[in-house]
């Protein structure tokens, strides 16, 4: 009879969850315009320095994107704006992965810079929010998480198109322990949320002249969600045949990632948001680490740009903070100033930091007192901006 229970209770929660989706999909169908960023004066970029190392890089990356957009203050084109009170600190006062404060607050700005802010997970000191990040780009609809891979010298030239909103992460917190032995989460795939990522994902290939496009699913296993993604993307294939479009399952992806032979054949690669998550971390390896990678969350209203790491609470409980390397949200800035229509300014900055970073490295971070501080690292930046300006 308990058992009846549990399952009523399960069956009612899970109808909520089927209402609350169901309104999503409406949403997405209604859709909106892309924002216009050329129209819009100031543009308001708004900082999160987030947690653990987050306000280090995020200082360090603030004052070279400062220094490049030195005109544009100026004048009064952009504004850079702090976002206070996403800290864990600051959420777990008010219990809420995203307090409605700072929601609000978020939602004045045009884009986002956002350091890395702490995830709880079962069993931490931290009461078990929701993650601020998995909620602020649902809240935000930032639906596409865009994710270039670069290795010039073994021919690595990607960009991931991780959606953003579905998905295992868009109901991670509200599954169920139907009872003490049986825990059942939830897996969402829409057919707008798929196409939206898909031709996303296209539109950038037939923009940038790139002849390839690669979905990746477990499509065999994961019948219904992932299924219905692989078809979604089939479908929307179809309307760019000058396009080559094929699917991989994840496995064998990450799998093909490591191939020096295969991996330069991937161009651009749309996939679910899990997949996404892991796929992205292990190609950032090849470039240097998650230290070195930036990330994009873009939807049609709001775009949000962070570091692909965490807040690596060890570097600071070490104190290494001041050693962690900024150059993720370095590339984080080079992406906001291109979707925000800076695209000279982008340039000139990702220039940089290739030759800070790979080509030259006169100043070199070993995340340890052995090697340079961030700061150290954002002067060598903008010297080097310096001799180029
Ligand atoms: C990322 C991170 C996040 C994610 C975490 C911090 C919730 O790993 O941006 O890839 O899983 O999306
Ligand atoms: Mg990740």
């Amino acid at each position: 009879m308990i058992q009846t229970e549990a399952i009523e209770k399960a069956k009612e929660h899970f109808a909520k969850l089927l209402e609350e989706q169901l309104s999503r999909v409406d949403q997405i169908k209604a859709g909106e315009d892309w924002a216009d960023y050329s129209k819009l004066r100031p543009i308001i970029i708004g900082v999160v320095g987030g947690d653990g190392i987050g306000p280090y890089i995020t200082r360090e990356a603030v004052r070279v994107l400062s220094y490049v957009l030195a005109a544009e203050i100026a004048e009064g084109k952009v504004e850079l704006r702090d976002i206070a009170g996403l800290d864990i600190e600051s959420r777990v006062k008010v219990m809420k992965a995203l307090p409605e404060d700072v929601l609000a607050a978020l939602k004045e700005c045009h884009v986002i810079l956002k350091g890395p802010l702490t995830t709880p997970k079962k069993g931490d000191k931290w009461p078990n929010l929701e993650s601020a990040n998995v909620s602020m780009r649902r809240e935000l609809d930032l639906f596409a998480n865009v994710r270039p891979v670069k290795v010039p010298e073994k021919g690595i030239d990607w960009i991931f198109y991780r959606e953003n909103t579905e998905g295992e992460y868009v109901l991670g917190s509200k599954g169920i322990n139907v009872t003490d032995d049986l825990a059942v989460d939830f897996k969402v795939i829409t057919t707008p949320g798929a196409e939206r990522i898909v031709r996303l994902a296209f539109e950038y290939a037939r923009k940038n002249d790139i002849k390839k496009v690669s979905a990746v699913t477990k499509a065999n296993v994961i019948k219904a969600t992932d299924g219905k993604f692989l078809e979604t993307a089939r479908r929307v294939a179809r309307e760019y045949p000058d396009i080559q479009f094929d699917d991989w399952f994840v496995d064998i992806m990450a799998a093909k990632l490591v191939d020096e032979k295969r991996r330069k054949d991937f161009k651009v690669i749309v996939l679910p948001n899990l997949y996404g998550d892991i796929l992205t971390d292990e190609a950032a390896e090849f470039q240097g680490g998650v230290g070195t990678a930036g990330s994009a969350n873009i939807g049609k209203r709001y775009a949000m740009f962070e570091a692909i790491h965490g807040s690596a609470p060890r570097m600071v409980e070490e104190g290494r903070a001041a050693y962690a390397d900024p150059a993720s949200m370095m590339r984080a800035s080079v992406m906001l100033l291109r979707h925000i229509g800076f695209v000279k300014q982008a340039a000139k900055l990702e220039n940089a930091l290739d030759v800070c970073g790979q080509l030259e490295r006169k100043v070199v971070l070993t995340g340890r007192a052995d090697g340079a501080t961030g700061a150290e690292f954002a002067d060598y930046v903008m010297q080097t901006l310096g001799a180029k300006l």
